[in-house]
């Protein structure tokens, strides 16, 4: 699904910061992938690369076969938004919005009509059950109840590709054992999963690791 050949990162901060050295990274159509590293190594940095949030500085990121540094900005928007789906560590759900509406909002970006949005939105939560609470308020909910809206949003749109940054960095350790379950149940249905993550009891349950060390990747042995 996804091939990095090369990818360099660098910030130009008066002499020029390389966040991101070189890496060459191949991911399946059905990998779970942990990222593991301390705080500043690069993490984030990649995932906005592979999200198509950011744009490598050289080196080239293919998906799907297809050069996406030949994209334009609206084209890369249209591919982000069909196959991928993003996970915060803060859940980054709107206060204003019901669970529901929080959902279906990626739906509203793509124009889908309204009772295709309620339906799939509700679909979605109950893949993540949370459907006793589809009128609840963000503030209404637990932190795991907060991280499973989060999810369901992006899955609403059937994206191939999970991006997960920090996704159990504000739950408590058996909440986000249960978010972790989660995962475990995308990667059985057949997405590929990149989870980010500074906590080496997360990367544990995962089936493939790296780790980031001053923007270099490394491939942990199995
Ligand atoms: N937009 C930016 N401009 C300049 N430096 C940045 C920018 N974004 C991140 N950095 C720097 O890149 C490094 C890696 O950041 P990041 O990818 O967020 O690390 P992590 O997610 O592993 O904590 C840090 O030193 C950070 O300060
Ligand atoms: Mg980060």
């Amino acid at each position: 699904m996804i091939r990095l050949e090369q990818v360099t990162k660098q910030y130009d901060m008066g002499g020029g910061l390389t966040v991101l050295h070189a890496l060459n990274l191949d991911i399946g159509d059905n990998d779970y992938l942990g990222i593991l590293g301390p705080s500043g190594s690069g993490k984030s940095t990649l995932l906005h690369i592979l999200g198509l949030l950011d744009r490598p500085s050289a080196g080239r990121y293919l998906l799907h076969g297809r050069d996406t540094g030949a994209l334009d900005d609206s084209e890369r928007s249209r591919l982000r938004g069909r196959m991928i789906g993003f996970i915060f560590q803060s859940f980054h759900l709107l206060s204003s919005l019901s669970v529901q509406e929080n959902v279906e909002l990626p739906l509203h970006y793509q124009r889908v009509g309204k009772a295709e949005r309620e339906q799939r939105a509700r679909e979605a939560l109950q893949s993540v059950s949370l459907s006793h609470r589809l009128h609840h308020r963000p503030n209404q909910l637990s932190g795991g109840e907060r991280q499973r809206t989060a999810i369901a949003r992006a899955l609403v749109t059937r994206p191939d590709l999970i991006l997960a940054d920090e996704p159990t960095g504000n739950l408590d350790q058996k909440t986000g054992q249960e978010i972790l379950e989660v995962f475990d149940e995308l990667h059985q249905a057949g997405k590929a999963i990149v989870l980010i993550t500074h906590d080496p009891a997360v990367a544990r349950r995962i089936p493939r690791i790296y780790h980031i060390v001053d923007g270099h990747l490394h491939e942990a042995p199995p």
